[in-house]
């Protein structure tokens, strides 16, 4: 069903930048504040151009962008439409928890796909910051996560082979694996950033080459202050939040 909104509401765009981006921010707006839903179509490129009285090559640009965006979707021969709504999935920030009691507590099944898990000579990389000595190899563990049929995350993990001499031996948490020989980790730094998803990994999450991607990297330490695993992961951008709480510091409260 195409929506009213492009028949009902007079057209006006944000202004400032490029037209198309206008265009774009005002289908974004749209689609915020409910106007147009999940699973409505758009107009066709020529009667959206006449509509909001932009070229076509403006409307083809702003919806190219948001399907990059996965905001919309393209389906040949059928047209373009708002992309299903996913739910996104609250990631505390101060909790050092595993992907699957992340999942667990939610009460989403979850599985993985293996991608490589191995022994291998570690990158100057893994050498430096899980502290190997020369000659030392490391064990490194990827796996694509799921939620059910969703993927929702890839994440590679770099372990000292002596911690993990059988990365094969893990079962479907590494954690509860680390848990079982004594190298649970209890403290970690987790670095966060925002990333455009390269090809490999786009077709993994299942989301289209550019579209937005969260970068984190944990660095987790046993008791002994000895670093224990180095994960780098791509989470989609479109399931995961992150979240914080924030309390007012001693400086603040005198
Ligand atoms: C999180 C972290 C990873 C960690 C993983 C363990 O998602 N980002 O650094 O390796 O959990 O999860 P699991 O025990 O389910 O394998």
């Amino acid at each position: 069903m195409t929506s009213d909104l492009f028949s009902a509401e007079a057209v006006i765009l944000p202004q400032g930048g490029p037209l198309y981006l206008q265009l774009k921010r005002w289908i974004e707006d749209a689609v915020a504040r409910g106007a147009i839903k999940p699973g409505d179509a758009l107009p066709s490129e020529r009667d959206l151009a006449a509509r909001v009285e932009v070229s076509r090559v403006t409307v083809r640009k702003a919806v190219q962008h948001l399907v990059r965006d996965g905001l919309l979707i393209q389906r040949h021969g059928s047209g373009t439409f708002v992309a299903p709504q996913q739910s996104r999935v609250e990631q505390s920030l101060s909790q050092l928890t595993s992907f699957t009691e992340d999942m667990a507590r939610r009460g989403m099944a979850v599985r993985a796909v293996w991608l490589d898990r191995g022994i291998y000579d570690p990158s100057p990389d893994e050498t430096v910051i899980l502290g190997l000595s020369p000659g030392d190899r490391v064990a490194r563990v990827a796996r694509l996560r799921l939620s059910g049929e969703m993927p929702l995350a890839i994440e590679r993990a770099a372990l000292s082979a002596e911690t993990l001499p059988d990365p094969a031996s893990v079962g479907s948490s590494l954690y509860a694996h680390l848990d079982k020989t004594g190298n649970r980790p209890v403290r970690a730094i987790q670095r966060i950033r925002a990333a455009n998803l390269e090809e490999g990994d786009a077709r993994l999450l299942e989301i289209p080459v550019g579209a937005a991607a969260l970068h984190i990297e944990r660095i987790a330490y046993l008791p002994s202050g000895k670093v224990v695993e180095l994960t780098r992961s791509v989470y989609r951008g479109d399931t995961y939040d992150f979240v914080a709480e924030l309390r007012v510091g001693d400086a603040a409260r005198k």
